[in-house]
């Protein structure tokens, strides 16, 4: 989840929602997220809202998260009242959910649908480490009625692994894959990561296919962001480390669609690649079409009929305020229309499907047939009334959006 902006309007103590947000959500899909803010150790590139034992001290501790959580979904059930349908998609983020026992994961899940009831076919996800999960910790977490399972894999090549401080062997998501599809898993993906310095682009073809060859339905291929702050970002200030090239990123993005497009995994959003429709994450489409979605536990954002907010970011500060029976929420925002229209523009048009020319202004609408022209949006779905990027244009989405929501 990205780093919760300071400012924003008070949330009252008790969390409640504004009518209007409410009746949105009525008759529509709820996805639940649960941030679960824990690590074994920092990877050195990573500045997600996680801590390591040694980093939270005292406050915040892991043993009480479950009780914790469980409290911010009996609130949400009293905030979203009837108005709540039964949870079509719940995924447990991170941090590593994994580092909690499988029993507090299955508590958590239990208090979602006894609170909110999960609807037929709901997809259950959690992420995890490789290095977090076993044979057995797998099995318990299928029982418990988890569908899904997103390892963070990154790289095949050893040298990789170690510029991104992974304590994981190159073999062991693969080992991972194979537990989870015994355990009976029908949904498993793998994430992985290009440009880390010193990668080649032998070292990706072989993370691609070494990812392929472990046999899950979906891929994540992310670009190595380099985030101020983190261990990555000072290395390669001190020229310890190369920084990533944006030529190279390109070229490791176009080998990446090649080799999953030629296994039969299609791509649904920019960087993301499933086995079939069945396979994509419900959950983050959730996201990237402006639904409904309650976010538990600390720094975790939500949505609600165009209300956006933001919990506290600390473990310890989330347990002060749950513990005082009063919402975590540190700030608020109403979207305007305009916003909800920008954003639904920078979000969609990331997805294969594309985003609706209906969606878009005077200004926008000139910009897809500029894109179209120059090669970067796809004539035919225009002509059908959608811009939908071609691969050049995923290289360039950024630009593009910036000229849709002009
Ligand atoms: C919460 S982690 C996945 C689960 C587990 N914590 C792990 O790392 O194995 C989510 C994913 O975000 C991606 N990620 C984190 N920081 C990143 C960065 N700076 N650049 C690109 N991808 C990043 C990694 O691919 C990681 O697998
Ligand atoms: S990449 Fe995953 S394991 Fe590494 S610090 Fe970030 S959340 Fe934790």
């Amino acid at each position: 989840m990205p780093g919760a902006p300071p400012d924003g309007l008070p949330v009252p103590p008790d969390g409640r929602l504004e009518p209007g947000a409410l009746a949105e959500l009525r008759g529509s899909s709820l996805g639940i997220y649960v941030h679960v803010p824990f690590c074994a150790t920092r990877c050195g590139y990573c500045d997600f809202n996680t801590y390591t034992a040694a980093e939270l001290g005292g406050g915040g501790a892991r043993d009480r998260y479950a009780g914790l959580a469980i409290q911010e979904i009996k609130l949400a059930r009293l905030v979203l009242g009837d108005a709540a349908p039964a949870v079509s998609t719940v995924f447990f983020g991170g941090g590593t959910p994994t580092v909690l026992p499988p029993a507090d994961l299955a508590a958590i899940l239990g208090a979602i649908g006894a609170e909110f009831g999960l609807a037929p076919g709901a997809e259950v996800t959690t992420e995890a480490n490789p290095e977090s999960v076993d044979q057995r910790s797998l099995a318990r977490l299928r029982e418990a009625g988890f569908t899904r399972i997103s390892l963070g894999m990154q790289s095949a090549a050893e040298h990789v692994l170690n510029v991104l401080d992974r304590s994981h062997t190159p073999d062991r998501p693969e080992q991972c894959v194979a537990w989870a599809r015994a355990a009976g898993f029908a949904h498993v993906s793998l994430d992985l990561i290009y440009g880390t310095p010193g990668e080649t682009a032998k070292d990706w073809d072989l993370s691609v296919r070494s990812a392929l060859d472990a046999g899950p339905d979906h891929i994540s291929a992310y670009a190595l962001i380099v985030e101020e702050g983190t261990r990555l970002a000072a290395r390669i200030r001190r020229g310890e480390l190369d920084p990533p090239d944006d030529d190279e990123m390109a070229d490791r993005y176009l080998a990446a669609d090649d080799l999953l497009t030629a296994a039969g995994l299609r791509w649904y959003e920019i960087s993301n690649w499933a086995a079939g429709p069945g396979s994509a994450c419900r959950h983050n489409l959730l996201y990237w079409t402006g639904g409904n979605w309650w976010g538990v536990g600390p720094g975790a954002h939500s949505h609600v009929g165009g209300t956006r907010w933001w919990n506290v970011r600390h473990p310890a500060a989330y347990s002060a305020r749950i513990t005082a029976g009063v919402s975590p929420g540190q700030a608020r925002e109403v979207l305007s229309e305009a916003e909800r229209g920008a954003e639904r523009i920078m979000l969609e048009t990331r997805l294969a499907a594309g985003v609706p020319v209906s969606a878009l202004g005077h200004a926008g609408r000139r910009a897809a047939e500029v894109a179209a022209a120059d090669g970067l949006a796809d004539a035919g779905a225009l002509g059908a009334g959608r811009v939908v990027l071609t691969r050049p244009g995923r290289l360039l989405a950024d630009a593009v959006v910036r000229g849709l929501t002009g």
